[in-house]
């Protein structure tokens, strides 16, 4: 098998390389060179090019397939960062390209569920930039008569990303009667995900959740349950917004149902955690807040 490139090979990208390496040959790219050597010390091969400078990046000569999972810049209507990593990949044609986009490209659906078929209005300029990388990489895969699968995924948690700090801070929930659905992955799922849509012949958008909908507020209830630490105060809509911050307060109320019917039949995966609560309580376990006996 050819070379798997990982571009952006940050919490998903290290756990993605741990188990692709018993398989197939690795290379990991990242912006900053103590990144690389960091990954290198734990024995994933790699490389460090700053997509947002001119430097070129070095492609393996054996290059059969890409997952890209570098987030866009921070402003700006499109993804440069994106386009000059294709641009970087020249001539050399991998099998298929995975790239790891965002469900917040359907923006706030006022709870209804979405499918991969369901309008993306770009309403915020997040989703925008997202919207314009995920036309990239496919016009630049059509283009190339290369497969493509643009995976749109939830919000990510696992060992070491629980939302502990903001537990111990204090912050409140919102009511779950004042919240909508919330969609989540477990970290290894998605890994699993990103193995699958490497190795079977499915192409186009795929949306990666667990199928799980509790709120934020009943997600952040279930880790303090779980990590032994104090529930958090619940209030109303009408008091959060006079505690939260407004870019707090906008992603709470952005809600939508994320279904994840392709993922499960046409990627053929099994989610290992599709209850939240096995998958944080593994999580706890992985970082030793938890013993392994705890059920
Ligand atoms: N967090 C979530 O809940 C969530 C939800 C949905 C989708 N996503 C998306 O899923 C993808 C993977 O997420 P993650 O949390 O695993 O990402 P992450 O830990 O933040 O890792 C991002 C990686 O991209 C690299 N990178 C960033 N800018 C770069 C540049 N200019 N040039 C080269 N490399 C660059 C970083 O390199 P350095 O380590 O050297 O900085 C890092 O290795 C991202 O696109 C993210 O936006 C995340």
């Amino acid at each position: 098998m050819g070379t798997c490139l990982l571009a952006g090979c940050g919490y998903t990208g290290v756990r993605l390389a741990r188990r692709l390496i018993p398989r197939r040959p690795v290379v990991a790219l990242v912006r900053s060179a103590a990144s690389a050597a960091a990954l290198a010390a734990a024995g994933i091969p790699a490389r460090a090019a700053d997509l947002d400078g001119p430097g070129a990046v070095e492609v393996p000569p054996d290059l059969a397939a890409v997952v890209y999972l570098a987030p866009p810049p921070a402003t700006g209507e499109a993804d440069p960062r994106l386009r000059r990593f294709l641009d970087s990949l020249a001539e050399a044609r991998p099998e298929v390209l995975v790239y790891l986009s965002t469900t917040g490209v359907y923006g706030d659906t006022g709870g209804r569920p979405v499918d991969e078929a369901s309008p993306t209005p770009p309403a915020e300029a997040s989703s925008r930039r997202r919207l314009a990388a995920e036309g990239l990489v496919s016009a630049w895969c059509g283009a190339r008569g290369l497969r493509c699968v643009i995976l749109r995924v939830a919000g990510i948690y696992g060992p070491h990303r629980l939302p502990l700090e903001r537990l111990r801070a204090g912050e409140p929930v919102v009511n779950p009667e004042g919240s909508g659905p919330g969609n989540r992955i477990h970290v290894d799922d998605l890994v699993a995900v990103c193995e699958a849509a490497l190795d079977r012949a499915v192409s186009g958008v795929v949306n990666v959740a667990d199928g799980d909908h509790r709120s934020i507020g009943a997600f952040l209830e279930l880790v303090a349950r779980l990590a032994g630490l104090p529930a958090p105060r619940r209030v109303t809509l009408e008091e959060a917004r006079h505690e939260l911050s407004p870019g707090m307060l906008a992603f709470l109320l952005a809600s939508r149902e994320v279904l994840n019917r392709r993922l499960v039949e046409d990627l053929g995966v099994r989610l290992r955690y599709a209850d939240p609560e096995a998958g944080v309580r593994e999580s706890l376990r992985e970082m030793g807040l938890i013993s392994s006996a705890a059920r």
